[in-house]
């Protein structure tokens, strides 16, 4: 199982402007290069003050372009030739003063004038704000930033949180792994767009006093996989976790919720606002039908306390019952029989199609292999990575979803 990285084949420029920033920068040249990407650096004077292009120059493996003079093109064309070959030109960290250049469409020095020079329809620009948070609210910013958008440029973030300076608030840049995921991204078939997808994911924990329960081992790493190849696809994701201490991708509205019960009660108002329903949790079947208000103390010589169990509510099958119903899969984790066992679901929840995989083999691990049951056949998608597995399934059910009103 050999799977090219994401950005294989992928030439990006990667813009610097002055900002502190530029120290994420130096990580973000890794990570394209990481996953697969050609990177060419393109560095602003201002950007010169903060990082060396010795340094870009290191990471990227290519001389770094600085100038608008730079005699070492042929043609003497450094503005045209870089984006020629480019698939996009992602600027960050993208300052405030480099943003209002932009959206006047000025061309004094390398960097705005390849902005300017690209060819917009197959070379996209991704643009990361990194700036103070009143630099980042100051109504010129603000109106920059919709005139670039307007232009078609994709803005990515900024995050809240600590400054350099020191203040709190909107204005810091992405980290180097949400700006390369959100490049990738950028780059998958938007096979959902316009749609809206509510997935479920990771175990249930039913409580049997304050410190115990009953769960499961699933990692949830399916379920967000899912999710943030939605997302990637062009969709509006809500993603329904049960307890698991895993990333939520970028793009994805997470809600919380730790028992069945509690996540019956969360998605079930959700569902009928979606066009798509993905029940990946490995929901727990039955809870302790009373849960002890405080500790059970263990007392010596008395005997163990007997739990009495009772059914959770079936989720997937409440959202397919649905009057207006979003479209609905169902996961099966077998042991064994993968495939009658799929089949059986798909007719006893009443849902369309049905994935089935070998539960205990998957759980936890990041690769997997699925098994796609639905009225017209079987089709398997071998063994691979989860996301891939994960994008691989969003394609099977855009194909299948009916065309959008
Ligand atoms: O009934 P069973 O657990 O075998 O079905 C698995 C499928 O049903 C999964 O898609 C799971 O997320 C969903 N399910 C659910 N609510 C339950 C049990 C399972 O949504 N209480």
């Amino acid at each position: 199982m050999t799977q090219l990285p994401d950005l294989q084949g992928r030439h990006i420029v990667l813009g610097l402007t002055g900002g502190i920033a530029c120290y994420k920068a130096a990580d973000l040249a890794r990570e394209l290069g990481k996953a697969g990407a050609t990177v060419q650096v393109v560095m602003t004077e201002g950007a010169e003050r903060f990082i060396t292009a010795v340094t870009m120059q290191a990471l990227s493996n290519r001389p770094v372009y600085t100038s608008q003079w730079d005699a070492r093109p042929d043609n003497a064309m450094a503005h045209i030739n870089l984006t020629r070959e480019a698939d996009a030109v992602l600027v960050a960290p993208a300052s405030a003063d480099f943003i209002a250049k932009l959206a006047q469409g000025r061309a004094d020095d390398l960097l705005s004038l390849l902005c300017v020079a690209r060819p917009t329809e197959r070379c996209a620009l991704l643009v990361a704000p990194a700036m103070n948070r009143e630099m980042w609210a100051h109504p010129a910013t603000r109106r920059n930033v919709v005139q670039i958008v307007a232009d078609g440029a994709v803005v990515l973030g900024p995050a809240a949180g600590d400054q350099a300076c020191g203040e709190v608030g909107d204005g810091r840049m992405l980290e180097a792994a949400q700006l390369c995921d959100a490049l990738i991204a950028h780059f998958q078939p938007k096979r959902l767009a316009g749609r809206r997808v509510l997935v479920t994911a990771g175990p249930t924990y039913e409580a049997i006093d304050p410190v115990r329960g009953l769960t499961n081992l699933s990692s949830g790493k399916m379920g967000f996989a899912i999710a943030r190849a939605a997302a990637e696809a062009g969709a509006t994701v809500t993603l329904v976790a049960g307890p698991v201490a895993l990333a939520t991708p970028m793009g994805v509205a997470r809600i919380d919720v730790k028992s069945a019960r509690e996540m019956h009660a969360a998605v079930l108002p959700l569902a009928p606002t979606h066009d798509v329903f993905v029940a990946t949790a490995a929901v727990a079947d039955w809870r302790p039908v009373d849960a002890a208000g405080q500790k059970i103390k263990k007392v010596a010589g008395q005997a163990a306390p007997s739990l009495v169990l009772v059914e959770n509510p079936d989720i997937l099958a409440a959202v397919a019952a649905l009057p207006g119903h979003p479209y609905c899969v169902g996961f099966a984790a077998e042991s064994h029989d993968v495939e009658q066992h799929a089949r059986a679901k798909l007719e006893r929840k009443k849902v369309p199609l049905i994935v089935g995989n070998l539960g205990p083999a998957t759980f936890g691990r990041d690769d997997n292999a699925l098994l796609l049951v639905d009225a017209l056949g079987t089709r398997a998608l071998p063994h691979a990575d989860k996301l891939t597995l994960a994008r691989q399934l969003v394609g099977e059910i855009a194909q299948r979803l009916p065309s959008a009103p």
